[in-house]
């Protein structure tokens, strides 16, 4: 067996390799990322361990696995891999620790009426065994397994053939061919490496969960971003009981899909209306709040966007926003005070998106200006209204894509009236719906029509 060492320097953040050390990493550009590795590697013996043999094959003897998928229990978690599981693919799926990425595999798991092998290198059995009491056991074919090794783990796989691997967490595994602590870079990709392969020889699909923490002092997700088929991102706030999975890269669908969870005591629950969720309850109407129509992937969904206006009491006036790109903000509040007048540079300036939601849909432009107008000028403006379009440079609203799904999920909703670009007007049967279909063409027009 060939061995050989070296001292090696990688970014914790991306896996970028360097021979020498370095304070801010010239890949990603992160400071304080560098961590010192030694490796050792004893070549050229995983395949074998696999049994497998790699060879051409003539393309046309190739099975399309593409097609074959496991669907899953959950909804959501099917829409965002894309229509279900494909056979032998990676889904890494990253979160924050405490988040429930644990909850959700184990629940998956566990309802899927398929043989399970359910890794963990975290919890012990009984850990395990209380939280499936807590969430409800339905599959007795759930195999759990606390092994660190992959070497061992390998041996188990061969010995249970499960449809589904799922390993909790990647951080935890560790190889016997690199001799590196488990959770470092260099085990970290090779761990992943190996069960990539196990997916790929045996057709079997395998989830990783991956640990991601605010200040990076843990290897993770990012280094593996490349060689795993999906990944896909369990977030939320602990303060809120809902969690959003977001596609971040999936080589078998659609990379902006989201699904929504609940988390409660009795495990997650999907949330398959969002946009009723999404709108905070409120009777009374109150001022800075507007409704967006948004599009997450391929779902429409509407959700609240929330402005609070008040003059600076400082010198310098605050602008933050959370859920939304705080310099798009304040290029809209240019294009505010600009192109329709409106003096706002000595005010702070407040933005949410409401349930703690990030989007990046252009759409939410529209209602952002609308939220801001309507807290300045205090004026509430009526919570059956709604907005979907771009604001420009110039204060011109511009046109979005999906115009009739957008349309077509707040007519389902009740909305009334829905304030769109003139250009995205242009073609459209608002026959078709109950709600009245509002052009803008510019940001002053959208102020004349709300306040008069
Ligand atoms: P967990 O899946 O362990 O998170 P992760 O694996 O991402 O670290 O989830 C832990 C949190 O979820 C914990 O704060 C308790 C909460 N929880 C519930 O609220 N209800 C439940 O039924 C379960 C199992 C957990
Ligand atoms: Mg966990």
């Amino acid at each position: 067996m060939a061995t050989k060492e070296k001292t090696v320097f990688f970014c914790k953040s991306c896996g970028n390799e360097s021979p020498k050390w370095f304070g801010k990493c010239p890949a990603c550009g992160e400071w304080n990322t560098c961590t010192e590795e030694k490796v050792t590697e004893k070549l050229k013996v995983r395949s074998e361990e696999l049994g497998v043999r790699s060879g051409a094959t003539p393309i046309k003897e190739i099975t399309n696995a593409e097609e074959q998928r496991i669907v899953l229990p959950f909804e959501e978690l099917n829409r965002v891999l894309g229509g279900g599981l494909v056979l032998g693919s990676l889904v890494l799926v990253g979160g924050e620790p405490g988040i429930g990425k644990s909850t959700l595999l184990l629940q998956t798991a566990l309802q899927l009426n398929r043989k399970i092998l359910y890794i963990s290198g975290e919890e012990s059995q009984t850990q395990i065994k209380m939280r499936a009491d807590r969430v409800g056991i339905r599959n007795e074919n759930c195999l759990i397994l606390t092994e660190t090794d992959t070497k061992e783990i390998l041996r188990h796989f061969k010995e249970v053939q499960p449809d589904v691997v799922i390993v909790d967490s990647i951080q935890t595994l560790s190889s016997p061919y690199v001799d590196a602590t488990a959770g470092t870079v260099t085990q970290i990709r090779e761990t992943a490496a190996e069960m990539n392969k196990l997916a790929k020889s045996y057709q079997v699909p395998v989830f990783l969960i991956g640990h991601i923490t605010k200040d990076g002092s843990i290897a993770g997700p990012k280094i593996l971003e490349h060689i795993v088929d999906t990944v896909l991102q369990f977030e939320g706030d602990r303060h809120y009981g809902f969690r959003i999975l977001r596609t971040i890269k999936n080589r078998f669908g659609s990379a902006s899909e989201l699904g929504i969870f609940e988390m409660n005591a009795s495990g997650l629950r999907e949330v398959t209306n969002p946009s009723e969720f999404l709108l905070s309850q409120r009777d009374e109407e109150v001022s800075g709040i507007a409704i967006a129509a948004t599009m997450e992937g391929q779902r429409p969904m509407l959700i609240e966007t929330q402005a609070l206006v008040s003059t600076a009491a400082y010198g310098t006036p605050q602008r933050s926003a959370t859920g939304f790109d705080t310099r798009r903000m304040n290029m809209l509040l240019a294009v505010l005070e600009k192109r329709a007048g409106f003096r706002l540079n000595l005010k702070d300036v407040f933005l949410n998106i409401a349930g703690g939601i990030r989007s990046d849909d252009p759409a939410l432009d529209l209602s952002v200006v609308a939220a801001v107008l309507s807290s300045n000028a205090d004026i509430p403006i009526d919570n059956r209204y709604c907005f979907a379009a771009e604001v420009g440079l110039s204060g011109e609203i511009r046109a979005v894509t999906r115009i009739e799904a957008r349309i077509a999920e707040a007519d389902k909703l009740g909305f009334t009236k829905i304030f769109i670009s003139k250009y995205n007007a242009k073609g459209l049967n608002p026959g078709r719906f109950h709600i009245e279909v509002v052009p803008v063409a510019t940001v002053y027009d959208l102020a004349t029509e709300l306040f008069g």
